[in-house]
């Protein structure tokens, strides 16, 4: 039997690299090679591979409670953790549904969102308004609220329709304005689709500050701030997808808090357990709980997979907010922007960049390619370029991102930024004479 890997060509990209164990920033081969992995093994490991608490805490855990149907029984694990995300999350957020990973987390809250409606007699507003570039994952419902793209290009037929508005992805500004001149104007597509249809839409999805799979595409948070005034106006929900964001990503714990707004429902997963084990969860508001407390059993949310709630994944995410509270996380992450911020300035002027971003522990070099997008050749070139030099980036397509973990030392940190330097100059010599295209 031969493995099929994820967002890998069969042929057209190399075998993949085997790994033996990992400790901090580090990946090592059985051959005894050490790789840094500046992208925390797309975007889970939060505080560092092989954290001796977390592991710790799932070893324990494993001796006493490996799994239990989660319909009709609970346990400890799940109780401790849905409380600790209590006291760290947006204080409307009161009810937790757990499930797999990013994309069942998104699954629930389309199906939360839609059925919230029809509790309440309203079936009609059924239709979801999602932005352009956004990305929230890869079962059927979040390929439909993603943007279409290479991704979903083979599966559009079963996808369902959905509104699309513009993203404040204000390097390609979707109004025309430049960043001297911009009053958030691209906000008027959402809000003309909501005059129009609100009265069918259930919800507002987003990827709060930071479109990730998108291009790690920064947005005011003057626009977030604006989605939530609209869909309050609207009364339609908001759904923010904090898969990626949440946890401290963006610099504070959630993205929402820096924009100082509350959704109605939002995902979480990746870091949720420091990126030990996959685990997802919806939260959402009272007002979305409590339309499902009618007395009537056509009111279940008919949602559920085998693994809900696992314990090994609850102790995980235990121990990783315990290591929020007890540990200096936040000044770790300040660490991780300082460089950012002082390493991106280097780059700016770059004649192979087309623009730079930054946001918390996420930086973006965006890089002038005649064929931008996540198809560009750049990407597969790069990949083997920072690889050689013993770093694990991924660039979507032409924009290489650092998203490490947050056990990085600033030494290291520089060290990736080197690299990435270094392959600009080799972008830069074989692109004299030929043009080169934003
Ligand atoms: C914002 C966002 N939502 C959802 C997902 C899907 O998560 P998963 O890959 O765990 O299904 C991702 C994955 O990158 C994401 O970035």
């Amino acid at each position: 039997m031969r493995i099929w890997h994820p967002y890998t060509h069969p042929t057209l990209d190399p075998a993949p690299v085997s790994i033996e164990r990992a400790e901090g920033v580090w990946l090592y081969t059985p051959e005894g090679r050490r790789l840094m992995d500046a992208i925390s093994s797309w975007w889970v490991t939060l505080h560092g591979h092989a954290q001796p608490r977390i592991a710790a805490a799932i070893a324990e855990q494993a001796k006493k409670l490996e799994q239990v149907i989660y319909a009709g029984f609970t346990h400890d694990k799940a109780e401790e953790l849905a409380a600790r995300l209590h006291d760290v999350l947006p204080h409307g957020l009161t009810h937790l549904f757990f499930s797999d990973d990013g994309s069942t987390a998104v699954e629930v809250a389309l199906k939360m969102a839609a059925q919230f409606w029809r509790n309440q007699g309203q079936p009609e507003k059924a239709r979801l308004i999602a932005l352009e570039h956004a990305y929230h994952g890869d079962t059927a419902g979040a390929m439909s609220v993603s943007a279409a793209s290479s991704f979903t290009a083979a599966f559009s037929d079963f996808l369902f329709p959905v509104l699309r508005a513009p993203s404040a992805y204000c390097f390609r500004c979707p109004v025309g304005k430049s960043r001297a001149t911009c009053s958030i104007d691209c906000i008027e597509g959402l809000e003309q689709l909501l005059g129009r249809h609100a009265a069918k839409v259930a919800a507002v999805i987003v990827e709060p500050l930071l479109q990730g799979a998108g291009g790690m595409i920064v947005h005011p948070v003057e626009f977030l701030r604006r989605i939530r005034e609209l869909t309050r106006a609207y009364n339609v929900l908001l759904i923010a997808d904090e898969v990626l964001t949440g946890f401290g990503r963006c610099g504070r714990m959630f993205a929402c808090e820096i924009a100082g707004i509350e959704p109605d429902i939002m995902c979480l997963s990746k870091g949720l357990t420091g990126g030990f084990l996959p685990l997802g969860a919806t939260v959402c508001t009272d007002r979305v709980y409590e339309s499902f407390c009618v007395p009537d059993r056509r009111h279940t949310f008919f949602h559920g997979h085998s693994y809900t709630g696992n314990p090994l994944a609850c102790a995980a995410g235990v121990a990783n907010l315990e290591i929020f509270r007890t540990e200096p996380v936040f000044e770790r992450i300040r660490a991780i922007e300082r460089v950012h911020r002082e390493q991106l300035a280097r780059f700016q002027c770059h004649p192979a960049v087309a623009e730079t971003r930054m946001i918390g522990t996420v930086a973006a070099i965006e890089l002038r390619a005649e064929d931008p997008g996540y198809l560009s050749e750049l990407k597969p070139k790069l990949c083997s370029f920072f690889l050689e030099r013993n770093v694990l980036l991924r660039p979507l397509g032409n924009v290489v991102y650092i998203l490490p973990p947050y056990a990085i030392t600033p030494e290291e940190l520089r060290y990736v930024y080197d690299v990435i330097g270094e392959s600009l100059e080799s972008i830069s010599s074989k692109n004299e004479g030929s043009s080169v295209v934003v």
